[in-house]
């Protein structure tokens, strides 16, 4: 069975009332809710995790490794520029799609650069809560066809 690990980089806890002209209203608890009404319609496993702290998203892509069969991030502002991140996601080297609430090619510059976006298989941006769900349906869509290569 697929497992999938959903993570949340900083400040993406305060989403409801973070900056609603920007990301919305709707809470991080509601947007993980209804990744896991995906998850069971699938019939796959799927973790959620957030955090605040780089090393403890970087823990948690390290203990993925032989558990998970994809990854859905949002790094928040750790998408600039945090290469450590990067290259614990390089490490395990398992599937991942990037998602983002707000279309940050649209916003002040320094969120144009994305230093994820080059190792993942792609980028989902600019949807609001919905980027969480066309990104995880990418990904399952990905796993799924990887997994019958493997087989054929
Ligand atoms: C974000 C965009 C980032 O630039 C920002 O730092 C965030 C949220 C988004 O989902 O739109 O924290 O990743």
């Amino acid at each position: 069975m697929a497992s999938y690990l959903v993570l949340n980089g900083p400040n993406l806890n305060m989403l409801g009332i973070r900056e609603p002209g920007v990301y919305g209203s709707v809470s991080l608890a509601s947007i993980e809710a209804r990744l896991h009404e995906l998850a069971s319609e699938w019939n796959v496993t799927l973790e959620c995790f957030q955090s605040n702290h780089e090393g403890e998203l970087i823990d948690r892509i390290h203990a993925a490794y032989g558990v998970h069969s994809g990854i859905l991030i949002n790094p928040g502002a750790l998408t600039h520029y945090s290469y450590a991140l990067r290259d614990a996601l390089s490490a395990v080297s398992i599937p991942t799609v990037e998602v983002h609430l707000s279309n940050i090619h649209k916003r002040e510059s320094f969120r144009h650069v994305s230093v994820t976006a080059p190792i993942v298989i792609g980028q989902v941006a600019g949807f609001g809560p919905l980027s969480y769900e066309l990104g995880m349906q990418a990904l399952h869509a990905h796993v799924r066809d990887n997994a019958e290569v493997s087989r054929s």
